[in-house]
């Protein structure tokens, strides 16, 4: 299938995006009959430009690097706005990448909800939305008839979500417990070499792994927010913000990291949640002390790590990348594919 893409956000991640997409492009067509144009590409700071033939992506991802604005591509009309790109072009899919709003989930919810009433597909990176509404944005989708698909809100394109959805597809899954922020991974394993908490934290900033307020990865929010996301697509619950209880590792000292390791153990900032007998879920972020043969443990820098613990096969988990910019970009194709195949199979 052809699909035309309408960037709205064009930051790191949907520059990553772009760099598959066009080095890949042979490969996607041979062997999963997938290609893409880009049609449109509406971001807050660099502009915007529409041309229902397709921009040139080499040229756009060029300007980017130049610190050019999207305006300056010299055709195409310039001037829409997100709605206006998500509602008045001719693409069929809204890759949603804007800036994250755990709390409030917009302005991403407002462009996802205009995307599905629009009958266009959509794939996203953004965890606000998800946090907040995914239940009614996926029932959106399904009245609609299109898809609304975020492998990447939760370790990126480490695949999580389509890891239960289709393979362990027919298990029950009773429960998780997973590494789920980088940034605080990566302090913690610095920390642990002998770097200041102050030093770790400006370097996971210069890699990119933190948030643009990096007091959501250190208090824990972005954890809770994934924590939130799995409990509720995953365990197919409904619970919020408010229902998990956190903290972050702010308050953890290099003496207590070299305490641990004294004992043989390792701090590990820890998502999870727990299905209880009565049907309810118990969910938490915490900073817990884990022994070294934790499967967990043994997980360091900005790696991330998820356990589900299903039925069939007790405890699965999957170690990888949580962040970056390929990562990250790279599940927005696993998203495109999934639609590709879907549609293909109609
Ligand atoms: N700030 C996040 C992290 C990025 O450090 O894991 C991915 O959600």
């Amino acid at each position: 299938m052809h699909f035309k893409l309408a960037f709205i956000g064009y930051g790191t991640v949907a520059q990553g995006l772009t760099e598959i997409i066009l080095e890949k492009k042979e490969l996607l067509e041979k062997k999963y009959n997938f290609s893409a144009s880009v049609v449109a590409i509406s971001d807050f700071k660099k502009g915007s430009v529409y041309d229902e033939n397709g921009l040139d992506m080499e040229k756009i991802l060029d300007f980017v690097k130049n610190g050019k604005k999207i305006d300056e591509y010299p055709s195409g009309i310039k001037g829409y706005d997100s709605l206006k790109t998500i509602k008045d072009t001719g693409a069929d899919t809204i890759v949603e990448v804007t800036y994250t709003d755990v709390k409030t989930g917009e302005p991403a919810i407002t462009h996802i909800k205009a995307a599905l009433e629009a009958g266009k597909n959509v794939v996203s990176t953004n965890k606000g939305p998800v946090v907040k509404q995914a239940i009614d944005l996926l029932k959106l989708a399904k009245e609609k008839n299109v898809q609304y698909n975020f492998e990447g809100v939760v370790l990126a394109g480490t695949p999580a979500i389509n890891l239960v959805e289709y393979t362990l597809a027919g298990n029950q899954i009773n429960g998780f417990k997973g590494i789920l922020n980088g940034t605080t991974n990566y302090i913690l394993t610095k920390m642990e070499e002998g770097m200041t908490y102050e030093n770790a934290l400006t370097k996971a900033q210069e890699l990119g792994y933190a948030e643009a307020d990096p007091t959501g990865d250190v208090e824990g929010l972005d954890a809770l927010g994934k924590v939130v996301i799995l409990t509720n697509v995953v365990l197919g619950k409904n619970i919020g913000w408010q229902d998990v209880k956190r903290k972050g590792i702010t308050k953890i000292s290099k003496k207590d990291i070299e305490d641990a390791k004294l004992q043989g153990m390792r701090w590990k900032l820890i998502g999870s949640a727990e299905i209880q007998k009565d049907g309810s879920v118990k969910a938490s972020v915490k900073p817990v002390k884990l022994p070294m043969d934790d499967p967990l443990a043994g997980v360091n820098k900005a790696t991330n790590a998820l356990t589900f613990y299903t039925d069939e096969l007790g405890p699965v988990t999957i170690v990888g990348p949580g962040a970056g910019k390929r990562e990250t970009g790279f599940s927005l194709l696993i998203d495109l594919l999934n639609i590709n195949r879907k549609l293909s199979c109609k």
